[in-house]
This record gives C-alpha cells, structure tokens and sequence, in this order.
C-alpha cells in the first residue's frame, strides 16, 4: 500500500425529506445570500424548488437564483453566473441537481474569486486558490460530484470537456434523499449506475500490490450495483435499492477507494472526448469505453482481471487458462451493460469510427505522452 492523505471534509444529510434542511445547512456553513443553481427543470416540476425556497425563507436566507444548466455543462452559463453573483454579492452557492448542475456551481465559486477567466482552470493555465463555498441538494446517483474535488465543464467553442481539482471546491455540505432520484428516466438511472461502477474500476485496476482493504471496499460497491440495478429498473419507486445507489455513488468517487494505490483515469479521459463530442450522456460514453479498455489492457495483469470474473460475477476461475476466466468477466460486464439499457459500442452510442483521430487529437497528447498508470496509453493506444 502507498502512503496517502485523506481529507474528505463535506457533512452529508442523507435519507427522506432532507432537503428541507437545506436552509439550516446554508446558515451552519455561513451562507449569507445563495445563488441557487439549477438544471432544466426536472426541479420545478418536481415541487424540489420550491421546497428548498421555503427551508431558505425560512431562516431569513436571501437568494438569487440561476437554472438552465445542459448536461455536459457548458462555459457560457458559468460566465453568466459569475456576473450574476458579483452583481447580487452572493456568498454561497447551492447546487440542486446532478453532476452537472453541481460541476457548473463549483465552477462559479472559484470563478467568482478569480480576477482572470475561470477557464484556466480547466486548461491547466491557473489554479484555484479561493472559491465560495458551495452546498448539494443531490437528484441523481452518478458522478459523486457531491462529495469529490473536481469538476468537469464543456466550452462551447469546438466543444472541448475538461475538468479541473481542487480541494476548494469540494462541497462543504450535501443532502441525499433517495426518494428525490425516483423520478429519473431509467435510461439516466443506468448511466448513473455505469458512472458509479466506473469510478471504481479506474481505481482497482492498479499496479499497487497489497490494497487488501482498498479491493474489498470496492467490490463491496461494485456488488452492491449488480444487485440494486436490476431491482430499480425494474422498481424505480424502490427507496431501499435507490438509497443503496445513492450512498454507493457517494463512496465511489470521494475517494475513499482510490486511497493507498496508483489510480488510472485512462478510461475516463477518452470518455470525456465522446461525450464532449457528441454530447451524449457520460455514463454511457463509459459503458462503450469501459470494456473496450479493459479488453485492450487485461494482459497486463491477467490475474487481476481474473479475480474481478470471479469476485465480481462469480465465475469459475480457471487456473489452466486465467485468460478465459477474465474474458468471462469482461463478457458478463457488457451483459449487464445491455441490460440495464446501455450501450456497448459506437454504433450503439451513435459515435463515428472517421471522428477518432479527430478526438485523439484534441486530448493535447504529445507524441511520447501517456495517459493512465494501470497501462500507460499513447495517443496510438488510445486510437486503438
Ligand atoms: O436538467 P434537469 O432537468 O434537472 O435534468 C437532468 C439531466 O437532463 C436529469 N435529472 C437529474 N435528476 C433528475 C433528473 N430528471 C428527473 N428526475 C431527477 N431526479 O438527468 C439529466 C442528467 O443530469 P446530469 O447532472 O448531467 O447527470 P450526472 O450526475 O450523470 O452528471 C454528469 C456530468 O458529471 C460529470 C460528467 O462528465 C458529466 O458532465 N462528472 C463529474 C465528476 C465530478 N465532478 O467529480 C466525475 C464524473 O466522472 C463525471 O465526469
Ligand atoms: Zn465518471
């Protein structure tokens, strides 16, 4: 095991009707006047916006409030925010929604802070060294955005998607209630379901030996998934599989399984060229990508590859031949993909073979670079 840090200091309220705390929470954590931030809608038709106003009102919090956030969010509405919150001198931002409306408000509070433009950040060109604090009201288990350092913004001109850490914006404060997440359309429920899972593969597939603990927190996750998913698409109403998927999309992505060992991110750096590209959702770009990287890279360690066959999706290892056991597991993965509605390759995605040198390009690779650490991939690799 590696020597780590591990520093994860957002306050989750999780279970029903925790939203309504969301002015309590403002006002513990300082806020002083809100910008609330929100998606397209799925917020008013749900009653949710209102009833995080009332909970503001409540303990006499002002607010200011901007929605319209797309998925795959864009720069041009994080400007408009920016103004919006030197204009109205807000102090704290609260997200209501998904990673995207969350990404989108971290954005604006560090880019409030920041006399240059926020974008740097994103394009490696600045580092954010103050941001307003920034709250979740969470409707949907995918990008764990709520409890992670990161955030992830697409610029309009020539659609490039590129994501930025920092300790700074990582949430001081989330709310979780399941129930919030039962009207999503299944299909959003499945790419939500892949992104999860995906946040743990690129941290277990590691050249670290010896993360004992690490490998079973995560295939704790990963079985917990296997379980839920089927139950929800079946039941989107079921609270008990919608709360276990909610806390799992949480635990994925703070980090808390990543710890201790070398992580990849390979996989999720192709993936943000598709859904750049193409806009397509996130989840899915990773349920097309996924397998294909696991396929491409398991000879590396095929025993790994074996293990996850058989912890994973309980098959017969075959000691002869470890080879067929991880191809089983890869198999079963794509098996699972299909089912809970995904896609699995680019005609399915809607993506194109003739737009690959294009995206491989704009990933910025120098000719000797590499991405990922499970197996360092060139810009070749990363075409293949
Ligand atoms: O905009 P509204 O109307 O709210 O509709 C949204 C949106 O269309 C809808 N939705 C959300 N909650 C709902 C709902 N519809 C009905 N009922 C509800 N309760 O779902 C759609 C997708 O929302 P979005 O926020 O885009 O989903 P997700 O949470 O999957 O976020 C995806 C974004 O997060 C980034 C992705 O790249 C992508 O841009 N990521 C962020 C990460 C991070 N910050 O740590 C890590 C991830 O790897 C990921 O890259
Ligand atoms: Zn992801």
């Amino acid at each position: 095991m590696n020597n780590f840090t591990f520093y994860s200091p957002t306050y989750f309220a999780f279970g029903r009707n925790t939203e309504k705390e969301a002015g309590h929470y403002v006002r513990r954590f300082g806020g002083r006047k809100v910008l609330i931030h929100y998606g397209g809608g799925s917020i008013i038709r749900s009653g949710l916006l209102d009833r995080v106003k009332e909970s503001l009102k409540q303990v006499n919090i002002e607010f200011a409030e901007l929605g319209g956030v797309l998925p795959n969010p864009r720069d041009g509405l994080v400007y408009k925010g920016i103004e919006l919150c030197r204009k109205e001198d807000v102090d704290f931002i609260l997200a209501i929604g998904g990673g995207s409306v969350i990404d989108s408000a971290k954005a604006i509070a560090a880019g409030v802070l920041y006399e240059g433009d926020f974008w740097d950040f994103y394009n490696g060109k600045g580092q954010i060294e103050k941001a307003l604090k920034v709250g979740t009201v969470v409707t949907i288990a995918a990008a764990g955005s709520e409890g992670s350092n990161s955030s992830v913004i697409t610029k309009e001109e020539g659609m490039l998607k590129r994501g930025t850490n920092s300790e700074l914006i990582r949430p001081i404060f989330s709310i979780l209630n399941p129930e919030l997440t039962q009207t999503l359309p299944p299909y959003q429920t499945a790419c939500g379901i892949t992104d999860i899972m995906a946040h743990v593969f690129e941290r277990y597939f590691t050249n670290t030996k010896e993360v004992e603990i690490t490998d079973r927190l995560s295939e704790a996750i990963l079985l917990t998934m296997i379980k839920e998913a089927p139950r929800v698409m079946e039941d989107p109403d079921n609270y008990e599989a919608r709360a276990n998927i909610m806390w799992a999309g949480m635990l994925a992505h703070n980090n808390i399984v990543g710890v201790g060992r070398d992580q990849d991110w390979a996989s999720h750096k192709i993936e943000l060229e598709l859904s750049g590209l193409y806009d397509v959702a996130h989840g899915a770009g990773l349920a097309v990508i996924i397998p294909a990287w696991m396929t491409y890279v398991m000879h590396h360690d095929i025993n790994h590859f074996a293990q996850f066959a058989v912890r994973i999706w309980g098959c017969e290892m075959n000691f002869a031949n470890p080879e067929e056991t991880a191809r089983e597991g890869i198999k079963r993965l794509k098996e699972f993909y299909t089912s809970i509605g995904m896609p699995i390759n680019f005609e399915q995605l809607g993506a194109k073979e003739e737009d690959i040198p294009y995206m491989v390009e704009t990933m910025g690779l120098g000719e000797n670079e590499t991405r990922g650490s499970f197996v360092p991939l060139t810009k070749k690799d990363m075409e293949a």
